[in-house]
C-alpha cells in the first residue's frame, strides 16, 4: 500500500490518496481513479502532457526508478530530463524529478505528486 498525495493549483487543496502496489497501475491511472485531473492527450508517453514532479517522502530507498523507453525519449526532448538525471536513475537507482503520469507506475512507497494543471508544463516550485 503506497500513500499518494496530489498537489496542485488547480485543486482546492491536497488530496492523498491509497494506492495497491502491485497491481501495475499507474499515476494517470491512480489520479483518474480518485477523480483527479492531471492534463493528458496520448496516455501513451508520447506528448508529455501529464508532466508531473514526483518526490518520494520517507528515507527508504527509491523504488519507482524505471523509465520506460517512450519516458525517457519524451522528458529528454522537452528538456525535463538532463544527462544527469538519466545517469542517476540507471546506475545509481536515483529517480529523476520529473516523470509522465501515464508511463510511471506505482510501487509500494509513498509519494509527493505535483503538478501544474497545464499541459506539460512544469509545476512552479516557488510557490
Ligand atoms: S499523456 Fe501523453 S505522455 Fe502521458
Amino acid at each position: 500500500m503506497a500513500i499518494v498525495t496530489f498537489s496542485a493549483p488547480s485543486l482546492d487543496k491536497d488530496i492523498t490518496v491509497y494506492a495497491v502496489a502491485g497491481d501495475n497501475k499507474t499515476l494517470l491511472g491512480v489520479a483518474k481513479q480518485h477523480g483527479i485531473a492531471i492534463p493528458c492527450q496520448c496516455q501513451d508517453g508520447e506528448c508529455g502532457s501529464c508532466l508531473v514532479k514526483v518526490t518520494v517522502l520517507g528515507d527508504k530507498a527509491p523504488l519507482a526508478v524505471h523509465l520506460t523507453d517512450k519516458e525517457k525519449l519524451t522528458l529528454s526532448v522537452n528538456g525535463k530530463l538532463t544527462k544527469a538525471h538519466l545517469e542517476n536513475a540507471e546506475t545509481n537507482d536515483l529517480p529523476p524529478p520529473y516523470r509522465l503520469a501515464c508511463q510511471y507506475i506505482v510501487r509500494g512507497e509513498d509519494i509527493l505528486v505535483e503538478f501544474s494543471g497545464e499541459p506539460g508544463v512544469e509545476i512552479d516550485l516557488r510557490r
